[in-house]
């Protein structure tokens, strides 16, 4: 579906003159650190990119999205909100979802799940798609991203040529291959889930950016955002815990993807990183 961004959050202005669109996709937001870091990243930025895209699967709390946090990231200058294992942790997720143009659950989730895979966007006078895909190994048993990507390009291909890609996923060599796979099909394969940043951008032989895991937006001092004892407890212990996200310092991770709007390829991708 195409549908267009809200007036407030339109990017028109910082549009390059040579039709190059920048996007700055973040990685997994964690609970308040995550959105608080956020705002306050966006909010020194000179250079504002034309279009940023995060991912929400754990914006609230932790686990799952609610819509007041939906709202904290939309005022803060975020537009599009990808997904991933953890979209449905909070049930009210289910009074929103299908009324959220820009909120994607992945694509390869069953056709009567709640919520939608992939959007379409209009930044100035081009239409950007994002396409999100969840990995399956040691991940829940689902249809694959791979042929759902070959079932989804063609209708998307129809509307635009410039298509990021979030694969959310847990194994380095899925997302890997995802990125050979896409190569020269899309304009990005940006990695999530795992929460730490890789050094392997690039670009590919296709002009597909591609980086294993832009890392997440959260706490720095717990485990992949969460506090610390809960990891304990489950790893050392072998005992159920409950995870709470880690307070203290928070930093923001990501990657800017700088597309030729002409021909959908990749100009750049550049990782980032902040901190308080
Ligand atoms: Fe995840």
């Amino acid at each position: 579906m195409l549908a267009k961004l809200p007036k407030h959050n339109s990017h028109t202005d910082s549009m390059n003159a040579n039709s190059n669109i920048s996007i700055l996709f973040l990685g997994d937001v964690i609970g308040r650190p995550g959105r608080h870091i956020i705002k306050h990243y966006l909010s020194t930025l000179e250079n504002k990119p034309d279009l940023v895209i995060a991912n929400v699967e754990n914006v609230s709390h932790g686990f799952g999205v609610s819509a007041s946090c939906l709202a904290e990231l939309k005022e803060a200058g975020v537009s599009v909100f990808s997904g991933g294992n953890h979209t449905f942790d909070r049930k009210e997720i289910f009074d929103f979802i299908n009324e959220e143009p820009y909120l994607l659950r992945p694509a390869n989730y069953p056709e009567k799940t709640a919520g939608r895979g992939y959007c379409l966007v209009n930044v100035a006078d081009v239409k950007v798609a994002v396409l999100n895909l969840l990995g399956r190994e040691f991940m829940k048993p689902l249809p694959s991203p791979f042929m759902v990507a070959d079932d989804l390009l063609p209708i998307i291909n129809q509307e635009t040529n410039i298509v990021l890609v979030d694969m959310h996923a847990e194994l380095t060599a899925e997302k890997v291959a995802m990125g050979w796979y896409l190569n020269g099909r899309v304009s990005a394969v940006l990695g999530t889930h795992t929460h730490v940043q890789t050094a392997d951008e690039r670009i590919l032989s296709g002009g597909t950016a591609y980086i294993t895991d832009v890392g997440c937006c959260g706490p720095i001092n717990g485990v992949i955002g969460m506090e610390k004892e809960g990891a304990f407890k489950r790893m050392i212990e072998q005992m159920p815990a409950r995870l709470e996200v880690a307070s203290g310092p928070a930093a923001v991770n990501g990657a800017k993807v700088t597309i030729d709007s002409r021909s959908g390829k990749a100009v750049s991708i550049e990782r980032v990183r902040f901190t308080e």
